[in-house]
């Protein structure tokens, strides 16, 4: 059932709107099943139109009056705006009235991603960052203070692991668990616990965190609920449906789709009771709870800190979000033909990746994703097969650290984007020093299997 959005406007109250939210989210999501808990595969995003996901994308725009009817929300470059008198000015910056301060604190071309963003998610609003990182850091540098304290899945990529512990330099305390446990959760919380932080499937290990339980404990506890849905992206799964209180996306990975935009997002999903956190300053309380977060994002996390999303970007962005649900349909079904050819062959030792039966949360990855896994997998070369030698010979898929392109992307971990945590903090988090990720593209699936195939015969390049 989908959440009643159309009565909204109707009832001013907004504190009765974040209620009937939470007690939906009870009455829908929560249902017994195999894992404790039935999750419903997609939630519509437009409960009003009943219109899918993709219709939605692509005519979100039109929604509102848009200049001279473009198909496309306008580029808005725009660094600073002018008001009809000095009081507008003073009422824009004050929040009392809609409009746009300055370009850092954002522009109507990326509040229309935003509204996109906020949509798929099926969240209560969106703030977008220059990229993924600026976005989780957003959240960090905004929602935290000294001696505050986060649970983080030790399998987060590595980047969001290297600012968790920048973090402890900075008077934070962070706990690393095994999130697919989620006892090792529970148990790390102290009372100083702000916030819980994990990845929906782990990058680059493919770990998929137990994210039910960790949100039933979190709403039991009153910690926020973040989730990094970049590796499913909102087609595949949206965090509200586990109770996550933030969902971050790196835009540049699925959203975007092509490798040619850098973007992050924050989409509060309302699910949280802003009045219970107890770092949220006075001058951002002057709105709706539900508000009081994203005020907080944008002024701290996005103004304070300039990690803006530059309008170019977010246009990229948001069309390449246009085919967001086409692109996953074929990156899925091409990760698990590969996966499973590789798992078949001599040469590999082993495959990670939560669509195949040894994958060890593959029952609740199915049940989470709806029977689709993705596009990352992870594999490790028997002994005596040089990984560096493999990845020379590949010549369709392309070496690169990036992932959710439309190529299939490949890259030795231990040696690259794991490199500077060294040996040991490697082991901890899985990753074996002849680990190769690949990030699965929308080629043939033919011509991936054929590429594969010779690399791993052995023939020599080109
Ligand atoms: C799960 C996850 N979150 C966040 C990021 C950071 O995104 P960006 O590269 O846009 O900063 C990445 C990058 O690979 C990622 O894999």
């Amino acid at each position: 059932m989908p959440l009643k959005r159309g009565v909204r406007s109707i009832r001013d109250n907004l504190e009765g709107e974040r209620e009937t939210r939470q007690a939906t989210f009870r009455r829908v999501f929560l249902r017994p099943s195999r894992y404790g808990r039935r999750l419903r595969k997609t939630i519509p995003m437009s409960a009003d139109s009943r219109r899918g996901f993709t219709t939605a994308i692509l005519h979100g725009d039109r929604s509102a009056p848009i200049e001279h009817g473009a198909l496309h929300k306008p580029l808005h470059l725009s660094v600073a705006y002018g008001y009809r008198d000095a009081n507008e000015l003073a009422a824009v910056f004050q929040g009392r009235a809609s409009g746009y301060a300055y370009g850092r604190q954002g522009n109507p071309t990326s509040a229309a991603l935003e509204a996109k963003l906020t949509a798929m998610e099926r969240g209560v609003g969106t703030v977008t960052f220059a990229t993924g990182m600026a976005a989780i850091g957003a959240i960090m540098i905004a929602l935290l203070r000294r001696g505050d304290h986060v649970v983080a899945s030790q399998f987060v990529f590595g980047n969001t692991s290297s600012l968790l512990l920048t973090l402890e330099a900075h008077g934070q305390d962070v706990t690393f668990v095994d999130a697919t446990d989620a006892a090792q959760v529970e148990a790390a919380i102290t009372p100083a616990t702000r916030l819980v932080f994990v990845e929906t499937i782990a990058n680059p290990r493919v770990q998929v965190a137990d994210l039910v339980r960790i949100g039933e404990i979190c709403r039991a506890r009153g910690i926020v609920y973040v989730v990094d849905n970049t590796m499913t992206s909102p087609w595949l799964f949206q965090p509200l449906r586990v109770g996550a209180s933030l969902v971050v996306n790196a835009l540049t990975k699925y959203i975007g789709g092509h490798g040619n935009a850098l973007g992050g997002a924050v989409t509060d999903t309302g699910l949280f009771d802003w009045t219970r956190y107890p770092n949220i300053y006075d001058s951002y309380k002057s709105q709706p709870p539900k508000n009081w977060c994203l005020q907080q994002l944008r002024k701290k996390g996005l103004r304070d800190w300039g990690a803006t999303l530059a309008p170019e970007q977010a246009h990229h962005i948001a069309v390449g979000a246009e085919t967001l649900a086409l692109r996953m349909e074929r990156i899925c079904a091409n990760a698990m033909g590969l996966a499973r050819f590789l798992a078949s062959h001599a040469a590999v030792r082993a495959v990670h990746y939560p669509g195949l039966d040894s994958h060890a949360q593959h029952l609740l990855a199915q049940e989470l994703f709806g029977g689709r896994f993705g596009g990352l997998l992870s594999f490790e070369l028997v002994d005596g097969v040089d990984p560096m030698a493999f990845l020379n010979r590949l010549r369709v898929v392309v070496l690169s650290s990036n992932l959710g392109d439309n190529r299939t992307l490949a890259i030795p971990v231990a040696q690259t984007i794991f490199y500077e945590m060294g040996p040991q903090r490697r082991r901890a988090m899985g990753i074996a020093e002849s680990l190769i990720r690949i990030s699965v593209g929308i080629e043939d699936h033919d011509d991936l299997v054929a590429d594969f195939s010779h690399a791993l015969a052995g023939g020599g390049r080109g």
